[in-house]
């Protein structure tokens, strides 16, 4: 980690990852924590100042989430939120009871005294509180700054020590002066440094895979997606054709689209090598129904196919990939979380062909990836594209997949896309695409009985994937694409828009 940045401690807040966002927004390094790391990981990091997130649970409840006691000797700034205010008020002798009226929502915040937290703020605004338990003494050396209806200890502090604990969430838009809050604490409390740029990054990101990879060389799997292409261009400019990039057509991809990624990364100078895989997938496909056999194939077969290619080459010490801060924290935080659906990606290569991992974009967020693209050349248009899962239309064709299927799946897509694109819509939603139903209905065309298959268009609006719910795209836009879809594509007659939206449901149907 950058030296001088915030450590947000982790008590399993909903919003930890905001917090992390905010702090970078001012072009201050942040790096999350789980509460239960050792003291000596938080000084190694030499952090200015330390925020301890929300959480779920009670700090006097027998097994509750603390950070290490040592951490109040730092001479380290502490802004705790919401449950992290209730951790200091705890940890440093004072009372945390269950509140008689929770507050939730909206509430009137009132400064009682100047301060350096709410610096050039005025003296009431609106906070988004979320809480069932509340500070009924005071530790030692604190004092209230400001109150709200339900809270006489909304924000409290110990400014010698610098230590401040607010009770409602600052990282949340619906709190006003949210941005402005973490801003003082960061620069007029902590007096964090200014040093997280992208700019930068791309220079030490460079300098650091230099160093790690040496002249050996890196192997990438490109999707044609935004996080291993990105990647796959950084990593090109550090070691040039050291890199070798290959892109695996499983002869699972949309209309056109290993065309696209061809001509994408060739116009951006990687040497990129297409294998052409579609047979092997396909005849391992086909009939097969069940979901999770279909991504297993697929995750095998993958595998198969890119250790032979990269057998290929000599001196292969690395395996590029792009993983983002948010699977780094992911796989690191939610212990026994239910299997959905077995995501393919290249996760057991590495230890199977003995390879190293380079991951350079493990610190960034996605947007920042995206700025971090622009900064290196790469074309909005592949910077923008939505997400594609690995195993393709594989598992957007419900039922036994065959490849009339695929073709048939492929121009309704395709109908679909353009059109969304057309409408200026494709950069208004999360994720879009047509999915192919083993369904025949009845329908008539020209006076002619029809009996034909039936699509589902999908479109989403999310920021991660995790939770979505279906775009209201408009009507008018509905009907024009169910009228291209069912006079373009025969085989196709009737076309309905899936609004499930994520939980209950998942994003692709399979
Ligand atoms: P679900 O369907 O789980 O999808 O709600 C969430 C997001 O992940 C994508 N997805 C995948 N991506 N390999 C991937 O790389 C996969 O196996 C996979 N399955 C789903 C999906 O398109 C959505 O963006």
């Amino acid at each position: 980690m950058k030296e001088g940045g915030i450590v947000v401690i982790n008590f399993g807040s909903q919003y930890v990852q905001l917090i992390a966002r905010r702090v970078r927004e001012l072009n201050v390094y942040s790096e999350i924590l789980p509460w239960d790391t050792p003291l000596e990981e938080i000084i190694k990091r030499k952090p200015k100042g330390i925020i301890f997130s929300g959480g779920p649970a009670s700090v006097y409840s027998k097994d509750a989430p603390l950070p290490p006691e040592g951490i109040y000797d730092l001479g380290i700034p502490i802004l705790g939120i919401c449950y992290g205010l209730q951790v200091l008020a705890h940890q440093l002798g004072g009372k945390v009871a269950p509140a008689d009226k929770h507050e939730y929502g909206r509430a009137t915040l009132t400064v009682l005294k100047e301060n350096k937290l709410f610096k050039g703020l005025p003296k009431e605004f609106q906070v988004w509180m979320s809480h069932a338990d509340k500070v009924t003494e005071l530790p030692q050396g604190f004092e209230v700054l400001a109150v709200s209806d339900n809270a006489p200890f909304a924000v409290i502090a110990n400014p010698e020590r610098e230590f401040y604990g607010v009770q409602f969430h600052p990282e949340v838009t619906h709190t006003q002066y949210g941005r402005q809050i973490i801003a003082n604490f960061v620069f007029e409390i902590a007096k964090a440094n200014r040093n997280w740029f992208m700019e930068n990054f791309v220079e030490e990101q460079i300098k650091k895979i230099r160093e790690q990879v040496g002249d050996k060389k890196v192997i990438a799997a490109i999707s044609g997606g935004v996080d291993s292409t990105v990647s796959a261009v950084l990593t090109y400019k550090a070691i040039g054709d050291n890199l070798i990039p290959i892109f695996i057509d499983h002869g699972l991809l949309r209309e056109g689209e290993r065309r696209e990624v061809e001509r994408n990364l060739k116009s951006l100078g990687l040497p990129l090598r297409v294998v052409d895989a579609g047979e092997i997938f396909l005849s391992r496909l086909e009939g097969v129904e069940d979901p999770e056999e279909k991504r297993k194939i697929i995750g095998h077969t993958f595998i198969e196919v890119f250790e032979r290619e990269a057998k290929k080459y000599e001196g292969v010490k690395f395996l590029l990939q792009g993983t983002l801060y948010p699977d780094v924290i992911e796989s690191a935080g939610v212990k026994g979380a239910a299997k959905i659906k077995s995501h393919h990606n290249v996760g057991g290569l590495p230890e199977m062909m003995n390879l190293k991992l380079l991951e350079p974009l493990r610190e960034l967020f996605k947007d920042e990836v995206r700025k971090l693209g622009k900064i290196l050349g790469i074309p909005e248009e592949v910077l923008g594209r939505h997400p594609f899962p690995g195993p393709g239309l594989a598992i957007r064709i419900l039922g036994p997949l065959t490849r009339e299927d695929l073709n048939l799946l492929r121009k309704a897509d395709k109908i679909f896309i353009e059109e969304l694109k057309k409408w200026g819509l494709y950069d208004k939603v999360w994720q879009a695409f047509a999915v192919l139903l083993p369904v025949k209905t009845v329908g008539v065309m020209g006076d002619v009985r029809t009996y034909e298959r039936v699509v589902a268009l999908r479109a989403v609006d999310s920021s991660d994937g995790m939770t979505a719910d279906w775009s209201k795209l408009p009507y008018q836009f509905l009907d024009h694409v169910m009228r291209r879809i069912i006079n373009e594509v025969r085989g196709i007659n009737r076309v309905v828009y899936d609004i499930t939206s994520k939980p209950p449901g998942t994003i692709e149907w399979e």
